[in-house]
């Protein structure tokens, strides 16, 4: 396995695997690496000649009162976890390499990169389309990885791909959650004991909306009702929102009878935690 700092280095490699026929997955990330990300590489590892993850702390996706600089890094064990799972390549350029001075273009999404996370965090997904974009240039996958976790996330680079019409295969694969069932994130090292037993009410609010479902009910208020309550269990937790949306669109559906993305964002303290499920 190899680090690549450097654009140019890894435009070079990319071309050459290229031209000799060889399939490149990637697996975009911000690095601190878990069983989730772990789990994009090994299908990654599974479908394709090489394996390339970026590990990227992207300026552009964080908000001025974000938690970009405290944000969780260990290059170490990153590469150690990267080499055990098969990696080729580890992509890692630092802010200056991907924005140099006088960088003033930038992927806008539209309005569902405006909804649900977009309400908290208006310049987020055009961040994300825009390293996502670079990263594609750079790498030139045939197939690319992500995680349901990051459900909004995935949508909107779903329809970028379709929309600027990249030869890519976007590839979604499923949350991967702690024994008590919180979904596993980087951010939740941030976590307090007493905020981090209670973060298992996401989760809790995700079953119980699954389970009505299977139980037949169809009216979206209903459901959300009974999230809440979930939530609600959670004395800590403030609610930034919680709601079901088309999976196209991203706009809300009272009545479920189509595909539908149930999602919330829950703030700990200034530690904000998503999770979702699909219906329908
Ligand atoms: P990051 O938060 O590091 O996540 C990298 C990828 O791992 C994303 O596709 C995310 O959905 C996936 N992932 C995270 N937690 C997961 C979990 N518990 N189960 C399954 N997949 C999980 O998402 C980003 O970085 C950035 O926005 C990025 C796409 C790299 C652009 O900067």
């Amino acid at each position: 396995m190899i680090i690549v700092n450097n654009i140019d280095e890894m435009h070079d490699l990319s071309n050459k695997w290229r031209q000799d026929g060889k399939s490149i997955g990637l697996v975009p990330t911000m690095g601190y690496l878990h069983e989730g990300h772990l789990s994009l590489i090994n299908a990654a590892r599974g479908e394709n000649d090489i394996v390339v993850t970026s590990i990227f702390v992207n300026p552009s996706q964080f908000g001025p009162n974000e938690d970009f600089e405290r944000y969780p890094r260990d290059m170490e064990a990153d590469s150690a976890a990267c080499e055990l799972a098969g990696v080729d390549v580890i992509f890692a350029p630092d802010a200056q390499e991907m924005y140099p001075e006088g960088y003033t273009t930038y992927v806008e999404p539209g309005a569902i990169g405006q909804r649900l996370c977009g309400v908290t965090r208006p310049i987020h997904f055009r961040g994300v389309c825009t390293v996502v974009l670079k990263l594609f240039n750079i790498i030139q996958p045939l197939n690319a990885y992500f995680g349901q976790k990051d459900a909004q996330q995935y949508l909107i680079l779903k329809r970028m791909v379709a929309d600027l019409n990249l030869d890519i295969n976007l590839h979604r694969m499923p949350i991967i959650r702690e024994a008590d069932g919180l979904a596993k994130s980087s951010r939740n090292v941030y976590l307090t004991p007493e905020q981090r037993e209670q973060a298992t009410m996401l989760f809790a609010a995700v079953k119980k909306a699954e389970q009505l479902y299977r139980a037949g009910e169809r009216d979206s208020a209903t459901i959300l009702a009974a999230m809440s309550d979930e939530l609600a269990k959670a004395s800590l937790a403030k609610v930034d929102y919680l709601q079901i949306v088309e999976t196209d669109n991203l706009l809300p559906v009272q009545h479920i009878d189509r595909e539908v993305l149930v999602a919330m964002a829950v703030y700990f303290g200034s530690t904000r935690l998503i999770d979702n499920t699909i219906l329908g």
